[in-house]
């Protein structure tokens, strides 16, 4: 098979691939992270590179323009190449860093935590042995151990047992001894000699499909010492999890590939935070990680096909923790690894975190917890009973299928309004840069604004327009300009079509019809649900008066709803702390009954409802209503 170099421009990055593999390939060997929607289907012409030298084969060239393919544009993964070639990459199409969600942006009262991490340290005097005492060893270690910490014979792997003689020894019968939570058992995981009981320190981390945050926590003392967090690189694979299944499943190594990706990303971020604080890898004892049923399969390795085909089984909603070293996560060879437990293929650990935070199964009150991303995940119930959903929101409040949507990164509009008599746009961009797009907080605003300024009727679909400078008719198609060219970081204009309304109008459907599901299911009005607490990274956090206003969210009264962030990092370290908590998400998992939207209910008639601004419905919006 003939094997061609590929060097990227600017930085000259070499590789060498075969004739059967793209351009995408190489770049997704020298780790270049192009952007991806669809995985390298070539559907969403996201991988624009430019031809510098040598010849290529295109497959398709999707949505390329003719000025593009003039200028030696092609679709990275539609070009296999036929000789040497020189590629350039242009920053359009790099991924670059993402405004990552990493905490809560409002503190939630919750009781406190009683510090009682999965990893621990035990100081022991054991007693010393003599002719008229010959107890053995490991018999001596239990009965001080016991003694301390109520531990009947702990589990002991052979290299812990095969130093153990000398190390109590060298302690002068003071040893210093490891415990591991193994779910179910303790087990001890090391032993020191003397007592040095310090410096010992463990990871949360949050593994989104679009971002991945890390959070560095002292386990003596329950300290935060730092988080970080950074786009998930498995983003070159496809935007949503189903892509990345694809990928999986389409690739002989495509399961390797996505796994060593996850763990590069992760790995980064713990070496950020361990050289920030002066912390040595080996002194990371315990990781706990909260992510979708997907990212978690994908993070150990393990075959997600099964989750996309019906019944849409996983291969385990919780699973024993194991050893880092195995997944190759930087940390002390016997950390362990612990992922928060998932209820179904599409309910996973980040949702039981989230629900863990919010302590749902304590609540008296009708309670619904709902993390808004690619998918819209939900869990309804209170301390007697839990159900969840989870409803296909599209990307399209993370910026996908938006002609200038984007995900809450510096740049991106978050807050509209639009003056009704003049249409002068007004609007607040993350990082207060000049504008290069729009994230999901701000297309919420600006579709409420258009509705309000009667450009748009309740179908989503533009009103004939009087003539203004921001309404335009361009290829048949009608569009607002939010933004001018002179005014934009990008220097071209930012724009919001019919079309792009009626995707985000499918994805606020999905939302409302996922929570009317539910309600119906257990025989409630809407109007029970006396609390609601939103996950998600819209931006900052969502306007929800206009949330509302647009039907994607009950119309109840604004004190019910409380933002509550990046509730999967914070059930992470909550867990990371606290065996009580960890047994309390084994047992929420456990209890919540999933219900699969795509068949047996109402779904798809509440979808079709749910598609106006705000619903066929008016009576479910008696705030619209009264105007
Ligand atoms: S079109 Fe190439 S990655 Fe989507």
């Amino acid at each position: 098979m003939p094997e061609y170099k590929v060097v990227f421009l600017p930085g000259h990055i070499t590789t060498t691939i075969n004739d059967r593999e793209t351009i995408f390939d190489a770049a997704v060997k020298t780790g270049i992270t192009i952007k991806s929607s669809c995985g390298g289907a070539g559907t969403c012409s996201r991988c624009r590179v430019i031809i510098k030298n040598g010849a290529i084969q295109l497959n398709g060239t999707g949505k390329l323009t003719e000025q593009e393919l003039a200028e030696g544009y092609v679709l990275a993964c539609q070009a296999y190449p036929r000789d040497e070639i020189e590629v350039e990459i242009p920053a359009s199409s790099m991924l670059s860093e993402h405004q990552v969600l990493i905490s809560q942006d409002r503190e939630l009262e919750q009781p406190p935590l009683k510090i009682k991490p999965l990893f621990w340290k035990v100081p022991l005097k054991l007693s010393e042995p003599s002719l008229d005492n010959h107890v053995d060893d490991i018999s001596r270690l239990y009965t001080a151990l016991n003694q301390k910490e109520r531990l009947d014979f702990p589990r002991m792997g052979l290299d812990v047992m095969q130093k153990l003689p000398r190390v109590i020894r060298e302690g002068d019968w003071r040893v210093t001894v490891s415990l591991a939570d193994m779910k179910g058992c303790i087990e001890i995981v090391n032993i020191e000699p003397g007592w040095d009981y310090s410096n010992f320190y463990g990871v949360a981390l949050d593994i989104g499909t679009t971002t991945v945050v890390a959070h560095l926590v002292n386990l003596e003392t329950g300290e935060s010492l730092g988080i970080e967090g950074t786009y998930n690189k498995q983003a070159i694979f496809g935007d949503d999890v189903i892509s990345r299944i694809i990928y999986v499943v389409e690739h002989e190594k495509g399961l390797q590939h996505l796994q060593k990706t996850i763990i590069t990303t992760v790995n980064e971020l713990i070496d950020v935070l361990l050289k920030d604080h002066h912390i040595s890898f080996d002194d990371i004892w315990y990781i706990t990680c909260a992510g979708n049923t997907t990212m978690t399969h994908l993070l150990l390795g393990i075959d997600p096909e099964h989750i996309r085909l019906e019944p849409y089984v996983p291969a385990f909603n919780s699973i024993i923790p194991i050893k880092a070293i195995e997944l190759g996560i930087k940390a002390n060879a016997k950390a362990r690894v612990y992922c928060l437990p998932g209820t179904a293929s599409y309910v996973g650990g980040d949702i039981t975190a989230g629900a863990e935070v919010i302590g749902i199964e304590r609540q008296n009150k009708l309670t619904l917890f709902i993390d808004v991303g690619t998918n819209g995940e939900m869990v309804l119930g209170n301390s007697e009973w839990l159900v969840a959903c989870a409803c296909s929101a599209g990307p399209a409040f993370e910026g996908g299928g938006i002609m200038h949507g984007m995900r809450a990164m510096n740049g991106a509009i978050e807050r509209i309004t639009i003056e009704p008599s003049s249409l002068d746009v007004h609007w607040e961009t993350i990082g207060n840069r000049s504008p290069v797009g729009i994230c999901g907080s701000g297309l919420i605003d600006c579709i409420a604004a258009l509705l309000e300024c009667g450009l748009i009727d309740r179908t989503g679909s533009f009103k004939p327009p009087a003539p203004h400078p921001r309404v335009r008719l361009e290829d048949g198609e009608k569009k607002f300009i939010l933004v001018f060219a002179e005014q934009s970081g990008t220097g071209c204009e930012i724009t919001i079509s019919e079309a792009d309304i009626k995707n985000l109008l499918r994805s606020k459907a999905a939302v409302f019809a996922g929570i009317r599901a539910m309600v119906k299911l257990i025989g409630m009005p809407i109007e029970a649900i006396e609390q609601v607490y939103i996950a998600g990274g819209f931006g900052r956090y969502i306007n929800l008066p206009d949330a509302i206003k647009i039907g994607m969210f009950p119309d109840l009264p604004l004190e019910r709803y409380r933002y509550i962030g990046n509730s999967s990092i914070m059930g992470a370290k909550m867990i990371l702390l606290s065996r009580e908590a960890r047994d309390d998400a084994e047992m929420l998992a456990e209890k919540i009954t999933y219900l699969e939207l795509s068949v047996g209910n109402d779904f798809m008639e509440e979808f079709v409802a749910a598609l106006f601004i705000p619903h066929t419905n008016l009576e479910l919006f008696p705030g619209y209503l009264a105007g």
